[in-house]
């Protein structure tokens, strides 16, 4: 038996249950694992804030998890090759993460290089992959100057990080208490608020060729419509609503085509991160049995860095 999270009807994070779960034996393609850390995105929440078609409550939780492999299912290699009980090991995409224990599809499961630490490794790929993806769609490459809201965030800080090993020159929106971690990250950091297009245009006097929103603020899509006339080279991941009005690019990891890109890309963000070229700052970890206090921790939008849920 597993403690796994689960919500237990649609709706906000009081109808989240810490329950005992059986955890099925690996079949073939698939492994089981302990969980040390799981990661923590806003997603976790709010996707089940409002009933999706086809899913009915309990809905387990978590996207993401590093343990240890505790079981293999037969003639199974994981996605980085081999994998055997006692390698530790990180996995993304999966359903279910805030648990002791769970079994997911090989195909997801990676080695966890050793120079990353669980709570890390737990929270590199949904947020490296975002960012990947991001940049990927707006074609942006060396040369290039974008403007990002929101650089000091999970999304953001990877953006940074991922943009720079292509030598890309990132404006990064954040409250000015957290423009350290732009610079850190090889960002040049601008404050949001009122004279956003402003300041944004005095840090570039000669124009942004792409502008990414991880904010989805009106304040941040305005100004990257105000900034950049290329819709092409527009991409938000938290106003979809107003990418359909305005002809620019929404982009979310259920959609099969993000889906497949995000998978095809795993494995270099493992590597670089190995390498030490793509960190993870965590802000602050908590018990496994403290995930509402996670998550509404994260709901204040400024929280400093990633969060981990520690199983063990
Ligand atoms: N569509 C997708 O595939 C996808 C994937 C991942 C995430 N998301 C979404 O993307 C968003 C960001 O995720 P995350 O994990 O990066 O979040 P996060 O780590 O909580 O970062 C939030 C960021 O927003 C900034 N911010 C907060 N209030 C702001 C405001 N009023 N104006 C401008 N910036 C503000 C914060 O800056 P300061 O801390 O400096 O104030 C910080 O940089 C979330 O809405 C998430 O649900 C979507």
């Amino acid at each position: 038996m597993a403690l796994s999270w689960m919500a237990t009807r649609w709706g906000d994070l009081d109808g989240w249950e810490f329950v005992e779960r059986e955890v099925p034996a690996p079949a073939q393609g698939e492994v089981t694992i302990r969980v040390s850390a799981a990661g923590v995105n806003p997603a976790d929440r709010k996707h089940v804030l409002s009933p999706r078609p086809g899913t009915t409550p309990p809905v387990p939780i978590g996207y993401e998890v590093a343990g240890v492999i505790s079981a293999v299912g037969p003639d199974t290699e994981i996605a980085s090759g081999g994998g055997a009980a006692g390698d530790a090991v990180l996995a993304f995409r999966v359903v279910g993460g805030y648990a002791t224990e769970l079994t997911v599809p090989a195909r997801d499961v990676f080695a966890k290089p050793d120079s990353l630490g669980f709570p890390e490794a737990a929270n590199l790929l949904l947020a490296g992959t975002t960012a990947s993806q991001m940049l990927h769609v707006t074609g942006v490459g060396s040369g290039d100057t974008i403007l990002l809201h929101g650089a000091s965030g999970a999304v953001g800080v990877s953006v940074l990080q991922q943009a720079r090993a292509l030598g890309i020159r990132v404006v990064g929106t954040a409250s000015e208490a957290r423009f350290d971690v732009v610079r850190r990250f090889g960002g040049e950091p601008i404050e949001y608020g009122p004279g956003l297009a402003d300041r944004a245009k005095a840090a570039a006097p000669r124009g942004y060729t792409a502008a990414l929103d991880t904010v989805g603020t009106d304040e941040a899509v305005d100004v990257s419509l105000e900034l950049v006339a290329d819709r092409n080279r527009i991409v938000t991941i938290a106003a979809a609503d107003r990418a359909t009005d305005g002809g620019f690019i929404a982009i979310g990891g259920n959609q099969p085509e993000s889906a497949a890109y995000r998978d095809s890309v795993r494995a270099d963000l493992i590597r670089m991160a190995g390498e030490g070229e793509l960190e993870v700052p965590i802000a602050r970890t908590y018990p496994l049995a403290e995930a509402v206090e996670a998550l509404t921790f994260l709901r204040e939008g400024h929280p400093g860095g990633k969060l981990a849920l520690l199983a063990e």
